[in-house]
């Protein structure tokens, strides 16, 4: 759980996200595939097939503000989280890739948001983010023991293992 000092500046910084929010994550995506190339795998639908990246910048941009706007009643984006995860799973996303997103998430608040991405934006964003990465990474945790569950029992029947 984030502090109560997080929820309010992250909650104060959801009008500035609705302006500037996906100039932000175009410059994310901008700052992760140049450090990443192979991290644009698994973006099939959209870097793949628009030069622009689609509409996945929006897509972004559009979960990052209904997070900082739903904050402190995360229960109402249980279904929204499950469906974004139930993608990362069949994109292979794993646990690791979530520190460079938000690292790079951070610089592109600073970059795009300049004097307004204050220190303590940036430190109350640093934390919103891993919790929300936590949540993402325990849910996609989930799934794929599903899938492996689901691998074994069928893999038993055939008699290959
Ligand atoms: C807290 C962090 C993250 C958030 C909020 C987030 C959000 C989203 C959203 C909203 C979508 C679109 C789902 C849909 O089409 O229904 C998506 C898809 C995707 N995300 Fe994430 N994501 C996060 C972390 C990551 C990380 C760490 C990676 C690793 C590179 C990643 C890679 C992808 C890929 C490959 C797709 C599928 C794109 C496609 O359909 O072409 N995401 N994510």
């Amino acid at each position: 759980m984030v502090s109560q000092k997080t929820i309010e500046i992250v909650k104060a910084t959801a009008p500035i996200l609705k302006e500037k929010g996906e100039e932000i994550t175009r410059r994310m995506y901008q700052l992760t595939f140049a450090e990443r190339p192979d991290y644009k795998r698994g973006f099939e639908n959209t870097w793949m097939q628009h030069l622009d990246g689609g509409g996945q910048a929006h897509k972004l941009s559009a979960a990052v503000y209904a997070y900082a706007t739903h904050i402190d009643r995360l229960d109402e984006l249980a279904t929204a989280v499950n469906r974004i995860a139930h993608r990362h799973v069949e994109t292979r996303i794993l646990p690791e890739q979530y520190p460079l997103i938000g690292e790079k998430l951070l610089q592109a608040m600073k970059d795009v948001l300049q004097d307004a991405a204050t220190d303590e934006v940036i430190a109350a964003w640093a934390e919103a983010y891993e919790a929300l990465s936590n949540i993402f990474i325990q849910t996609e945790k989930a799934i794929y023991e599903q899938e492996d569950q689901a691998l074994t029992e069928r893999l038993a029947k055939t008699n290959a293992v």
